[in-house]
């Protein structure tokens, strides 16, 4: 056995620029400062996606680290206190605790941790959405990973042939189950169909048993029992030689699914590929966004990043996610475009039905 490197991408808003568009630049450069002064890292990576600052990490300590979690906490601390030096908007909002508890999984931050043993070549992208939930992933995972129609390496590569084990997270009665999908596709689709409450956090390849991709799968607002933000999902997945090619596990995001999130987490819209610089959701706030950065690992290093959706090729869903999100703009205050009643960040129902509780009358059956 050769040594593993760990990909951990660790991601939290503690204060956007303007409103819950961006991130300063200050925060960024205070980001890279602290990790370069690591001498726990391989490699690293800071970028931003929308409001959220994304820590790309390498190192061979394992997942699930306490001094690279630790690294993580004070990187964001460092963020939050220029973030509150500049009145930035909503500073610190991710860190949900002053005491840092030897693992960010369950303090505000969004994780995603890769382990595995790099191979003669390692392709990979970094997936960051912003006004979006972790659900976001469960369509292009199933298109990358099950779908031949988008992933024709299913159909005629021998290694992905077999097909791929999907790890399922129920994150309402915090249970886990796995489907070996092709065969148990039908089964798995009844899950991860409901976004808000199934979701896909690893997949594994059945030929020989590795993890190709994971997401982080926080769910902010459960967490905090109160509103304190999307969750902004990153995803990250391995590609080629018998993993999807890059174009593969690029190739879901060309139709902009509708997700759920956009303003104030309440709605429904359509994820919009961009590339980093064009990653700051206006519109509404919006409409959700999602980047992709790819790398080579060298070694841990990480060449690049490729910015993919900088391409032409995402042109025309930009194009339609635009569309999208001028017809169902329309909606308004309606479902579909606004989330059903327990699926919204923000709701005023409790307070408008107490007010209103006594001009309710019984209907009696006649
Ligand atoms: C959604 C999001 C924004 C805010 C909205 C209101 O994830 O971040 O749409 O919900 O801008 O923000 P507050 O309540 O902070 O004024
Ligand atoms: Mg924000
Ligand atoms: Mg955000």
């Amino acid at each position: 056995m050769g040594k593993k490197i760990t990909l951990s991408v660790i991601k939290a808003d503690v204060g956007g620029f303007v409103g819950h568009s961006s991130v300063h630049p200050e925060l960024l450069e205070t980001a890279r400062g602290v990790l370069a002064g690591s001498p726990l890292l391989i490699d690293f990576h800071v970028t931003h996606v929308g409001d959220d600052i994304n820590l790309i990490m390498t190192h061979e300590n394992g997942k699930d680290n306490g001094s690279i979690h630790q690294l993580a906490w004070d990187t964001f601390l460092s963020c939050t206190g220029v973030a509150k030096k500049l009145k930035l908007y909503g500073a610190g909002q991710d860190l949900l605790s002053d005491a840092f508890s030897g693992n960010v999984k369950g303090m505000g931050p969004g994780v995603a941790e890769l382990e595995f043993e790099e191979r003669g070549s390692e392709p990979v992208i970094v997936f960051m959405a912003d006004k979006t939930e972790p659900g976001a992933w469960n369509l292009p995972l199933y298109k990358m990973f099950a779908d031949p129609f988008n992933t024709i390496g299913l159909v005629i590569d021998p290694k992905m042939h077999k097909g791929f084990l999907f790890e399922i997270r129920d994150l309402i009665e915090n249970k886990k189950v796995t489907f070996s999908c092709p065969e148990e596709l039908y089964d798995m689709l009844v899950f991860i169909g409901a976004t808000g409450r199934y979701v896909v956090k690893s997949v594994f390849q059945k030929e020989t048993n590795e993890i190709v991709a994971t997401s982080s799968t926080q769910r902010l607002n459960l967490m905090a029992g109160r509103y304190v933000g999307k969750d902004d999902p990153v995803l990250l997945v391995r590609c080629q030689s018998g993993f999807p090619a890059v174009g593969e596990a690029l190739e879901p995001f060309a139709n902009p699914h509708l997700v759920s999130g956009w303003m104030r987490g309440s709605h429904s819209g359509p994820l919009m590929p961009v590339p980093v610089a064009m990653s700051n959701p206006t519109r509404f706030d919006g409409p959700p966004r999602v980047a992709a950065l790819g790398f080579q690992l060298c070694g841990g290093k990480l060449l690049g990043p490729q910015d993919f959706f900088a391409d032409p090729s995402y042109d025309l869903a930009r194009q339609k996610a635009n569309e999208i999100a001028n017809y169902i703009r329309r909606m308004g205050p309606f479902e579909p475009h606004r989330l059903h009643l327990n699926e919204m960040e923000y709701t005023t129902l409790p307070d408008v039905s107490k007010r209103l509780k006594d001009r309710f009358e019984k209907l009696r059956l006649s």
